[in-house]
């Protein structure tokens, strides 16, 4: 059976007031989906999933939980009510070791658990253990995601948020960061994501939303979205799609 985790309903949602950046977005998260939120440069991706968190003011609109509403809920409390958000930049404290990276994020933990949880993450991603006493800032891009990913598992959260975790990465990185997601989903964990990946994120991905100016214009099961027209047209003038497709038609691309 269908059972909601995140019900986003109408949000409205900007840094100024009187400037909504979140015009009407309108999505669901179900229990166990990977959900993708594509769209081009500026749509309001990144300030829609903020908003959700609780890191830009929402104006208009609802956001439950697990049928809880969390709508007004400060971003400090998120953790604690289930969803953890994982930044696109500044998501480690690149001067401490992986190991004090884990141990921090455990905040809400019991003290006792503490130990056999970060265990865990290392049985997880064994980068991780081979490198607990590394500062973080010295790891690979993949393993920074790795390990801000394993940061916002380690307190079971009901649903995980991540903002382009595979920006700025080196292919073999961006495979890894996927297949992990793809691992993190087969582990039970619902996953909301934001990516300019779109080819690499519908792979993954069970549904699909397209914003656009900060309204859902489009939704559809992920692995039907890559071909769907509607998609190309709401991308044209920032970004093709499907630049593959189009370079074999002798079409070119805008990529
Ligand atoms: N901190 C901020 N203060 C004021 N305006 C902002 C802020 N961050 C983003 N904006 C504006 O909000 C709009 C949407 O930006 P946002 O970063 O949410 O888009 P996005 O879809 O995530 O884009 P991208 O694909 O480039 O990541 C843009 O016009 C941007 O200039
Ligand atoms: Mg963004």
């Amino acid at each position: 059976m269908r059972q909601t985790v995140l019900d986003v309903r109408d949000l409205e949602a900007g840094y100024e007031p009187g400037v909504p950046i979140v015009r009407g977005a309108t999505i669901t998260v179900d229990k166990g989906e990977i959900v993708v939120v594509l769209g081009p440069n500026g749509a309001g991706k990144s300030t829609l999933i903020k908003a959700i968190a609780g890191l830009v003011p929402i104006t208009g609109g609802t956001v439950l939980l697990d049928g809880k509403d969390i709508t007004a809920a400060p971003a400090h409390t998120m953790v604690r009510l289930g969803l953890a958000f994982v930044p696109q930049t500044e998501n480690i404290f690149p001067l401490m070791s992986v190991e004090d990276n884990l141990k921090v994020a455990c905040g809400i933990l019991m003290p006792r658990e503490t130990p056999a949880r970060i265990e865990e993450m290392y049985g997880a991603f064994p980068d991780l253990a081979r490198q607990r006493r590394t500062a973080a800032g010295n790891l690979s891009g993949g393993q920074r995601q790795m390990l801000a990913i394993a940061r916002a598992l380690i307190v079971h959260p009901k649903v995980l948020v991540l903002d382009e975790p595979s920006a700025g990465l080196s292919p073999k990185f961006v495979s890894m960061v996927f297949e992990m997601l793809a691992g993190i989903r087969k582990s039970g964990v619902t996953i909301l994501l934001v990516e300019q990946n779109a080819k690499a994120a519908l792979a993954i991905g069970d549904r699909a939303y397209v914003l656009v100016e900060g309204k859902d214009r489009h939704e559809g099961i992920a692995s039907e979205l890559w071909n769907d027209p509607v998609v190309a047209e709401l991308y044209l003038g920032q970004r093709r799609l499907n630049p593959e497709r189009d370079r074999h038609s002798g079409k070119g691309s805008a990529a």
